[in-house]
């Protein structure tokens, strides 16, 4: 069966038709053109696939696409500074040196907003909690938790 949803993707409303059992992460990629979500394991292992669905982190290879009917869905591509620049998490990530080859970036980058939408200030143990379902085979975990660290410290601006 398909069917035709609506939800608010990124801030602006988009209708798909798409098959009922219709992943949201191929809903994403696919039917959206939107590759900057990623696809590790595709079994809920990896957290390369981590979207936002109304502020929550979900993984988007799990989540079916018909339930997003009515939300909000945040991607990489929605997350930018003003002027097309890059979000202050991202610019965290790059400075501190929390990316390499790039593939869980995006997954590691909306984990880090839904922390810190709800925890400014994390600990580091905040943080490896909260980035506990997103794995890394390249950085190591040390820059990235320095770099979710640099982005809270960015977002509370000088003290
Ligand atoms: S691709 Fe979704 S958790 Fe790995
Ligand atoms: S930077 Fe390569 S998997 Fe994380």
């Amino acid at each position: 069966m398909r069917r035709t949803i609506s939800f608010f993707l990124n801030g602006s409303e988009v209708n798909v038709t798409l098959k009922d059992h219709m992943r949201l992460i191929d809903c994403l990629r696919e039917t959206l053109n939107l590759t900057g979500t990623k696809e590790g394991c595709g079994e809920g292992e990896c957290g390369a696939c981590t979207v936002l669905v109304d502020g929550q982190a979900v993984n988007s290879c799990l989540y079916p696409a018909p339930e997003a009917e009515g939300k909000n869905v945040l991607t990489i591509e929605g997350l930018q500074g003003s002027e097309n620049r890059l979000s202050f998490i991202q610019k965290a990530f790059v400075e501190l040196g929390a990316i390499q080859c790039g593939f869980c970036t995006p997954g590691m980058i909306l984990a880090t907003k839904a922390l810190l939408d709800s925890n400014p200030d994390p600990s580091d143990q905040d943080i490896r909690a909260a980035l506990q379902g997103n794995l890394c085979r390249c950085t190591g975990y040390v820059q990235i938790v320095e770099a979710v660290k640099q982005a809270a410290e960015n977002m509370r601006g000088p003290e």
